[in-house]
This record gives structure tokens, C-alpha cells and sequence, in this order.
């Protein structure tokens, strides 16, 4: 940040406030992507392949990867040695992500408590940042979970933005190389969504430079 006495110390070198609101505002969305399933044999990293390399030829995006099957936390709240050790990992990426996209399948009408437990074991790392959500599964393509996940995200004041992607029967939907075997609509639907995932990130960025949330 730039003080007056820095302006008049130096005033041909000095950033002025809207320079770098600007600079800012230009700089990629850090973006979070979390894959929400663990099970043994599971889907999720076929989409989540897709889905990354979606967020990849962005422009406006700078990407990590947070998968619940790679983090083992426990569901009962006790601050252990080993979930100490498991936080070091995940939660910076959480914390530095200024907007999360978060791959669910459907499980029982909802979204897998694998990825409950880890929305859980974190609280200010969502608050005031924008969530897109891509679903998949059977008939209902992961729709449930999506709006599960909707109420769990208002609670944390995360907002989550309004268009989505979900893949009804996603297992047909690939090939056996893992290839979408039709991509025009689920690429033509990612680019809504993550355009309007980026001007929430950017639209956060700059609400929160001007006045801290909360
Ligand atoms: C325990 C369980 C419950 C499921 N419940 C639903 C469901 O309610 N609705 C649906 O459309 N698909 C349902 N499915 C299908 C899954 O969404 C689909 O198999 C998906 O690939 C699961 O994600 P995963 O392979 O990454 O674990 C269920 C699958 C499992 C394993």
C-alpha cells in the first residue's frame, strides 16, 4: 500500500491507489478446485480431469487442487497430531483461494460426507468467496447435491453463483479414454459458469480491498 508520505518521498515512482486497485483487479482469480469423492474405484477424477483443464484454458484463472480422497480427516472434531499435520496441507490451499469450483457426485440424494467433513473442518477459508459447482451422477446428474451444497455455503457466507454444470448419466458420457464423447454443451455450460465465477472473484477481490467482510 501506498502512504501520502510515500507520494511525496517519491512522487514519479509512486503506486497510487487506483494503479494498484487496477494491477489488482488484471491479476488471475486463484481458484480452488475440490473433488468431492473418495470411494474406492471411484469416477470423480475422470470429470475432475475435464473440469481442471476447463478451468486451466481460462484466462482468468490460476489453479489448485484440493481432492478429498488425498486428505484424511477424521469426522470427530479432536485437533490430533496427524489432523494437524493433514490441515498443513489442505487448508492453505483453501485459505489462499479467492473462488472454489467443487466437483460432487450424487450420494443418497445429496452430496458425500467425505466432503461435508472436509466444508466442515474449515470455516473462515469460504467466507465472502464465490463457489461454482459442477455436479454428476445418475438420472438426476448430481442436482441434489448442488442445491445441498448451496444451503451448506450460505451458512459459511460463501455466495455460490448461479449457473452450474451437472452430467446425468455421467459414466456414459465419457469414453473409455476419459473424454467427454460430446463436449459442445458441458464446455459451452463450463464457460458460463466460470465467466461468472470470475467476476465474483474479482467483484470480492476489490469489495474486500476497499472494506474487510464482517
Ligand atoms: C452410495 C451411493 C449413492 C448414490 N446415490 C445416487 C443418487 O441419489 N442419485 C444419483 O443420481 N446417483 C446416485 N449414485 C450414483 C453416483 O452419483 C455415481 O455412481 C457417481 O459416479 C458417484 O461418484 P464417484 O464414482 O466419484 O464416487 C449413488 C452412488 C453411490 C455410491
Amino acid at each position: 500500500m501506498t502512504t501520502s508520505t510515500d507520494e511525496q518521498a517519491a512522487p514519479h515512482t509512486a503506486t497510487t491507489p487506483s494503479s494498484a486497485s487496477a494491477a489488482s483487479s488484471s491479476a488471475p482469480v486463484r481458484v480452488t478446485v475440490v473433488v468431492g469423492s473418495n470411494r474406492t474405484g471411484r469416477f470423480g477424477p475422470v470429470v475432475a480431469r475435464w473440469l481442471v483443464d476447463r478451468v486451466r484454458d481460462h484466462d482468468d484463472f490460476e489453479v489448485d487442487v484440493v481432492d478429498v480422497a488425498e486428505t484424511d480427516l477424521p469426522t470427530t472434531f479432536a485437533p490430533t497430531p496427524e489432523v494437524t499435520a493433514q490441515l498443513a496441507e489442505v487448508t492453505p490451499k483453501l485459505a489462499s483461494a479467492e473462488a472454489f469450483v467443487v466437483l460432487t457426485p450424487e450420494y443418497n440424494h445429496s452430496y458425500p460426507a467425505a466432503l461435508k467433513n472436509l466444508i466442515d473442518w474449515h470455516f473462515h477459508e469460504w467466507r465472502a468467496k464465490p463457489v461454482a459447482l459442477v455436479s454428476y451422477g445418475g438420472v438426476s446428474g448430481g442436482l441434489r447435491a448442488t442445491e445441498h451444497l448451496r444451503q451448506v455455503f450460505a451458512e459459511l457466507h460463501a455466495t455460490t453463483v448461479r449457473d452450474t454444470v451437472s452430467f446425468h448419466n455421467a459414466h456414459g458420457s465419457f469414453d473409455d479414454e476419459g473424454r467427454l464423447k460430446d463436449p459442445t454443451g458441458p464446455d459451452a455450460a463450463a464457460k458460463v459458469m466460470l465467466d461468472q465465477l470470475a467476476w465474483w472473484g474479482r467483484a470480492l477481490r476489490e469489495a474486500k480491498e476497499k472494506r474487510p467482510y464482517g
